[in-house]
């Protein structure tokens, strides 16, 4: 029996019997005889009125130790281990808590944390013995990660929903009742109203309740519905491991922290994720080595704000020392002090394996101290890439919208990070149609994508969303049709210049990280330069320069180089060189 096993019966054991005060010691005891019934244990006054309590202390001496314990704890592989198991509510036993091999089905929407909250919320599940599908006809539970961001994401949610419906409603009487869960920021902003519009959810779960999920489903069992939509100051999952959903090669995220304290007006993640909070540095890096050891070639790191990355959890000698603050940048917020920043992450990550790639986002301009940019200079696996959200190029719509710098501010930045890190790759994302937004604002941001000639892009139409600044304090003013010919207009304005400035690549040679095959052809391979732009090249035999010059083909996770011949706004295109490391080799024009 696992020593937590026998703490969970001897609460049982305590809330059947007259042991409310009880030692630790005693309800042990009820565990070593676990052959005596527990409503059987006696009370310590009728143990010492019955003169047996000598006999029962001489016993406890002689009786198994905690080592017993620890030894016979053992389970076999695979199996749900009640050990595994949270605690459980006065309502629900152990065995309710396990999974007792139902089969989940996930789906994921919306960003990449999501695509890590998946992993963790399976983590989580499969070790209370639940198992995975890709099957949905086989599911007995389908949980939806789900997005809020714009009004269409949930538009989607909404959609899925109805075809789920029929799904549950067709469910042969002869299988268990399919359950399905709502998970994320969806339910973090619905709550309830999610239960009330839609009868056939039978769980919801915030970002911060996918520990709860066991309790969630269990309760969900009984046919009643379950939801936990707390939002919390400190959960990180820092311990849980997450488990990929499709296990890549090459690949990997890695969560790094969570919320968003900067309350940009028009933004529903600060209300949906709740306050920033950062992961404890050694638990992150742990997970690198682990990945590392799995033979990945690429992390991620993530977080809502990603380098705004501040690890308190340890006492630090300059906790009074403040932020440093991209020039000409302000936050929403009272300065923050002390703790380990970003760089000094930055800085451990990139030493685990010099074979690693590092990527971060998404990353908000504020927070982008000199060091960050000469770590990314110096070391040559911190891909020589920046995401840096401008949403305006006009200063007038970006005060409207809270992001604390303005279009000048900006631009400088742009060109202070240009001349820090050669060559390296820009992307942002932008907003179009923002309350208030006139043509002409509008036109500044078509000069901002001009003047920077990013190389990735995203950019939205707005959409207003309940309980931000903008909802309660601006217009949604901007008719439908306007803010969608503005958004095509960027569209275009941003391809025209990102086709540019990938053209930039043609005759240079890029080291590229091997995906795998090509989505068009089955002949050609796919990986990303350093800058994270897709390329794409025959499979062709090439020389193997970390081996003598062997004749090898690519296999997803080598690195390799590839000679540019073309380009468009998305893509590149070339032939490949040869297979090498990121030590020795980088890319050259
Ligand atoms: N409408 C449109 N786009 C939005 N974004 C965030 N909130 C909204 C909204 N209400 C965009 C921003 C952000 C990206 C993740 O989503 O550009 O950087
Ligand atoms: Fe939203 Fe602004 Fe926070 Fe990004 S920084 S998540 S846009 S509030």
């Amino acid at each position: 029996m696992h020593p937590f096993q026998c703490v969970l019966r001897a609460r049982r054991c305590l809330r059947r019997g007259p042991l409310a005060s009880v030692s630790w010691l005693l309800l042990r005891t009820c565990r070593a005889h676990s052959s005596v019934p527990s409503s059987a244990c006696p009370s310590p006054q009728r143990q010492q009125e019955d003169g047996v309590w000598k006999d029962f202390s001489s016993r406890l001496a002689t009786g198994p130790t905690f080592q017993d314990f620890l030894r016979s704890a053992s389970v076999p592989p695979e199996q749900p281990s009640s050990s595994e198991v949270e605690d459980p509510p006065p309502y629900l036993t152990v065995d309710e808590l396990l999974g007792r091999q139902r089969r989940v089905y996930l789906e994921t929407y919306g960003c990449q944390m999501n695509v890590n909250d998946t992993e963790i919320a399976w983590s989580i599940l499969q070790k209370s013995g639940y198992l995975r599908t890709s099957n949905l006809q086989e599911a007995d539970v389908i949980l939806l990660v789900t997005c809020s961001i714009r009004e269409k994401a949930e538009q989607t949610i909404w959609n899925r929903l109805h075809q789920l419906k029929s799904l549950k409603s067709k469910r042969l009487r002869s299988r268990v009742p399919l359950r399905i869960g709502i998970l994320g920021c969806m339910a973090e902003r619905l709550k309830e109203e999610i239960l009330n519009r839609e009868k056939m959810v039978d769980i919801l779960a915030g970002p911060d309740a996918y520990r709860d999920l066991p309790r969630l489903l269990a309760v969900a069992e009984s046919g009643q519905q379950a939801a936990n939509v707390l939002l919390s100051l400190d959960e990180t999952y820092a311990d849980v491991m997450p488990v990929q959903t499709s296990p890549s090669a090459t690949s990997a995220f890695v969560s790094i922290m969570r919320g968003c304290d900067n309350m940009c007006s028009y933004c529903i993640v600060p209300f949906t994720r709740g306050r920033e909070r950062s992961r404890p540095v050694a638990s992150i890096l742990e997970e690198v080595r682990k990945l590392s050891e799995q033979g990945l070639k690429e992390v991620t790191l993530l977080g809502q704000n990603v380098n705004s990355f501040r690890d308190n959890s340890e006492v630090q000698f300059n906790n009074a020392v403040s932020t440093n603050l991209s020039r000409g940048f302000s936050t929403n917020y009272k300065a923050k002090q002390g703790g380990l920043r970003f760089a000094h992450l930055l800085d451990q990550v990139s030493r685990i394996d010099p074979e690693m790639r590092i990527r971060f986002t998404s990353p908000h301009p504020k927070d982008f101290p000199d060091e960050v940019l000469q770590l990314i200079r110096e070391r040559d696996n911190i891909c020589k890439q920046i995401h840096l959200p401008a949403q305006s190029g006009s200063s007038r719509v970006l005060e409207a919208m809270r992001r604390g710098y303005s279009r000048e501010a900006y631009v400088e930045l742009i060109h202070h990070i240009r001349e820090s890190i050669p060559g390296v790759s820009l992307s942002s994302d932008f907003i179009a149609g923002f309350c208030g937004e006139t043509e002409e604002d509008h036109l500044q941001t078509v000069s901002l994508l001009r003047e920077v000639q990013y190389n990735i892009g995203f950019l939205f139409a707005y959409s207003m969303r309940q309980k931000t600044r903008a909802y309660h304090r601006l217009k949604d003013d901007i008719p439908e049709e306007v803010k969608l010919r503005r958004l095509e207009e960027l569209i275009t304005v941003f391809r025209e210049e990102a086709t540019k400035a990938n053209k930039s690549f043609v005759g240079c040679t890029q080291l590229v990280l091997v995906e795998g095959p090509s989505k068009r052809s089955a002949a050609d391979l796919c990986g990303r330069n350093d800058g994270n732009l897709k390329v794409i090249f025959a499979d062709a035999e090439m020389e193997d320069a970390t081996d003598s010059g062997l004749r090898v083909r690519a296999q997803p996770g080598d690195y390799v180089l590839v000679k540019i011949t073309s380009a468009s706004s998305q893509t590149l295109k070339g032939h490949v060189l040869c297979k090498t490391t990121l030590k020795d080799s980088t890319a050259y024009c």
